[in-house]
């Protein structure tokens, strides 16, 4: 059983579904329910999705076995495994403690609002399939200056319980079954959405790419969504994978975890989006698709507001598993680096990312005039700072730290247990850590600043 919170006690995950499940935890969550389908809305539908799918072959499951290498290679979480491999580098294990904390601010909002749709469900508000109705309560709720903050305290004093208290035992545990639940729960509501009048649309705009969709926003929009929804670029995945034992197939648990993530994205996206074509609402309405859209398909449903009880319970489940590991990263930092007591680090950062997501809320009610990055509002800022930028350049330079750096040849005999383990995509592999992955994310970078189009005009 694993114990996160026990840094010196290299204690280890209790079985290998156990880690995958934990792992999974940590990457399934609102990145898959709530962004994925609201991201696909808001750019192109099959184009942002056909992205998606290619930045994740080329891109995810390389960087996913990158980071349990390390992890487990060094046996310790993001700092102190750069440090481990090469001193000179563990900043990019701070840069990714700074996503993390970041993330979870808005992240936690989101949270709550979760919590807030429990409540609805049980009051029975949702029994209508009203557009306005539906999109009013939700409005509503989100511009409250107070409302919205209360339920993120809530999210937040949750996962700093769960943080502080240690999350062996219970936390896999619940996870063995809570997961598979969420799964279960999401066909059953994905199948009612889909037999509503009119939800071919839905499906069509989701799977049938427009090329003509796709452009560098588009690109750094789904690539910023694969690191964020399978939990990569800021050393979470190291510090899961420094539990692992050393005889366990890396390289096989390294393609179940975003196989298992991109189904339950998919299946979010097969559900929310005929919904919203069903009943007419607008793709692209962004954050509010998955509060305004299956509260309408729960309407139709029998023993709807059961359903939507149960439903919100398992995505604040989902949510919370990935909460403490984000949290986890920010604390285990404040710990290892600066000797500060655990009870300690994680108070202080909890309350700090509280405030930050704070402004976050406020931002999208009282203080929406404010705009920071590019034009955004607090809250997208934050999303869009962590996700699309820190993550990935997160990713890309760890690629280029294996590459360059610690070396192929270690991270291979790593990934296949000192040879042990037959890897026969291991050139392949190396191949996309080395070369693919860095320089498809340095492109995308050049070409969402607009410096590729400076270069191209040189020649
Ligand atoms: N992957 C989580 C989600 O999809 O909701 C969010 C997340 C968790 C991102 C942990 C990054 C991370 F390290």
């Amino acid at each position: 059983m694993v114990d996160l919170n026990e840094k010196k006690a290299r204690d280890q995950w209790g079985s290998r579904f156990g880690f995958i499940m934990a792992a999974a935890g940590s990457a399934i969550g609102l990145g898959n329910l709530w962004k994925f389908p609201y991201m696909a809305g808001k750019n192109g539908g099959g184009a942002f999705v056909f992205v998606y799918f290619i930045i994740l072959l080329l891109v995810g499951f390389t960087l996913m076995l990158a980071e349990i290498a390390i992890g487990r290679h060094t046996q310790l979480s993001a700092v102190g495994a750069y440090k481990k491999l090469s001193e000179k580098w563990s900043w990019l294990g701070a840069m990714g403690v700074l996503a993390g904390f970041l993330i979870l601010s808005f992240y936690s909002v989101v949270g709550g609002w979760v919590i807030n749709y429990i409540i609805k469900s049980v009051t029975g508000v949702f029994s209508t399939a009203d557009v306005d109705v539906l999109g009013g309560l939700f409005t509503g709720l989100i511009t409250n200056p107070v409302e919205p903050l209360i339920y993120h305290a809530i999210f937040m004093i949750i996962t700093l319980a769960i943080v502080i208290g240690g999350i062996s035992g219970g936390i896999e545990k619940a996870s063995k079954i809570l997961m598979p639940a969420l799964f279960i729960m999401m066909f059953i509501v994905m199948l009612r959405a889909l037999t509503l009048e009119g939800a071919m649309e839905g499906v069509k705009f989701l799977l049938a790419p427009d090329f003509s969709k796709i452009n560098g926003e588009v690109i750094l929009a789904a690539l910023g969504q694969v690191f964020f929804s399978l939990s990569l670029g800021m050393g979470c995945m190291i510090t899961y994978g420094s539990y692992l034992s050393k005889d366990e197939d890396i390289v096989q648990s390294a393609m179940i975890i975003p196989l298992l993530d991109t189904a339950i994205a998919l299946l979010a996206g097969l559900t929310i989006l005929p919904a919203v074509f069903a009943f007419g609402f607008n793709p692209g309405e962004g954050p509010g698709l998955l509060f305004v859209t299956l509260p309408a398909v729960f309407s139709k449903m029998p023993l709807g507001s059961l359903f939507a009880f149960i439903f919100f319970v398992l995505v604040l489940f989902a949510a919370l598993t990935s909460a403490i590991s984000l949290l986890e990263v920010t604390v285990s930092y404040m710990v290892d680096e600066f000797r500060w007591e655990r009870k300690k680090a994680t108070f202080t950062m909890a309350a700090i990312i509280f405030l930050v997501g704070a402004t976050a809320s406020l931002g999208l009610g009282v203080w929406s005039n404010i705009k920071i990055v590019g034009g955004r509002d607090i809250f997208d800022s934050l999303d869009f700072t962590a996700s699309n930028i820190l993550l990935p350049l997160g990713g890309m330079l760890m690629c280029i730290f294996i590459g360059w750096v610690w070396g192929l040849e270690n991270a291979i005999k790593e990934a296949s247990n000192q040879g042990k383990l037959a890897f026969k995509l291991a050139p392949f592999w190396g191949f996309l850590v080395k070369w693919v992955a860095p320089v498809a994310i340095g492109i995308v970078f050049l070409n969402s600043t607009g410096l590729l189009d400076i270069i191209k005009g040189l020649f």
